[in-house]
């Protein structure tokens, strides 16, 4: 007898509580954004704990809930908390949570985190729209024996933050009137903030945003086909940018200022895709 998978065994548990709900997008809510999910109109929510494969959040900020409701009349799985390498080697926490989504029927995958800025020009409070990526965490989701049911072996990342979804993004943004600068994330492992000599390396690098999440998420979600689009709330300026020690504290109060834009972008976004 095969065995089922956890993101099956998931999906069922969701679609046993919310039956017939298909969600079109995956939200994925940051640190500090949680409260996002307050917005949800006939929201129903499933703590982790009921969903078979999925992981208990230990993080502050991170709520370790899905909700099954809509967003401008879409129809939305959103996420509120996520897995973080720094919590402990999680690969296949990753995994089922992304994974999870494309079962329930998702087609894109939307990510929002916390990260520091790279630049003096994108400040504390303000969104980046990111276009790519460098995986600095030293680790990969997909490491193992390849899941064929999900996707291929090895994945093409050209174009992994969706070119189409961009655009829609910085239509949003100008309709509502901010602008939106694009930039390259770079994710570490954390949990400590980084040396402002990594800093200055990885400016060298081309990065514009830095951040201990998400990248592992996108791997997975480009592994099986979901769209992806990630929109960074710049908490800080990354270390020896600034004389603000970068905290946690400082984290969630930046995040928390961002969320008004965020909500504002992401229901903007949202209207314009015609679902
Ligand atoms: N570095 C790493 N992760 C972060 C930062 C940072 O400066 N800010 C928010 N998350």
């Amino acid at each position: 007898m095969t065995q089922i998978s956890f993101p099956h065994q998931a999906a069922a548990a969701a679609k046993a509580i919310k039956p017939g709900f298909i969600p079109h997008v995956g939200l994925v809510l940051g640190s500090g954004l949680g409260g996002l999910a307050d917005l949800l109109t006939d929201a129903t929510i499933i703590p982790y704990d009921e969903l078979p494969g999925f992981p208990i959040s230990t993080i502050q900020g991170h709520a370790g809930r899905l909700l099954l409701g809509y967003l401008e009349g879409v129809p939305i799985a959103c996420l509120q908390g996520r897995v973080h390498y720094y919590e402990g080697a999680q690969n296949d926490k990753v995994k089922n949570i992304v994974r999870t989504l494309r079962v329930l029927g998702c087609e894109i995958f939307f990510a929002t985190n916390a990260s520091g800025s790279l630049r003096t020009d994108v400040e504390p409070g303000n969104l980046m729209l990111i276009h790519d990526h460098i995986n600095m965490q030293g680790t990969n989701p997909l490491l193992g024996p390849n899941d064929d049911e999900f996707g291929e072996r090895f994945v093409g990342m050209e174009n992994a933050y969706d070119p189409a979804l961009r655009k829609i993004l910085h239509e949003a943004a100008k309709e509502i009137g901010f602008s939106l600068p694009e930039g390259v994330y770079l994710s570490v492992l954390g949990p400590m903030f980084e040396t402002p000599a990594e800093i200055r390396a990885f400016r060298t690098l081309g990065a514009d945003a830095v951040g201990m999440s998400t990248v592992s998420e996108v791997i997975v979600a480009r592994h099986c086909g979901l769209r992806v689009a990630v929109v960074s709330a710049i908490t800080n300026l990354a270390s020896g940018m600034s004389d603000e020690q970068i905290t946690h504290d400082g984290t969630l109060h930046f995040a928390g200022q961002a969320t008004e834009r965020m909500t504002l972008l992401i229901n903007g976004f949202l209207r314009k895709l015609n679902v």
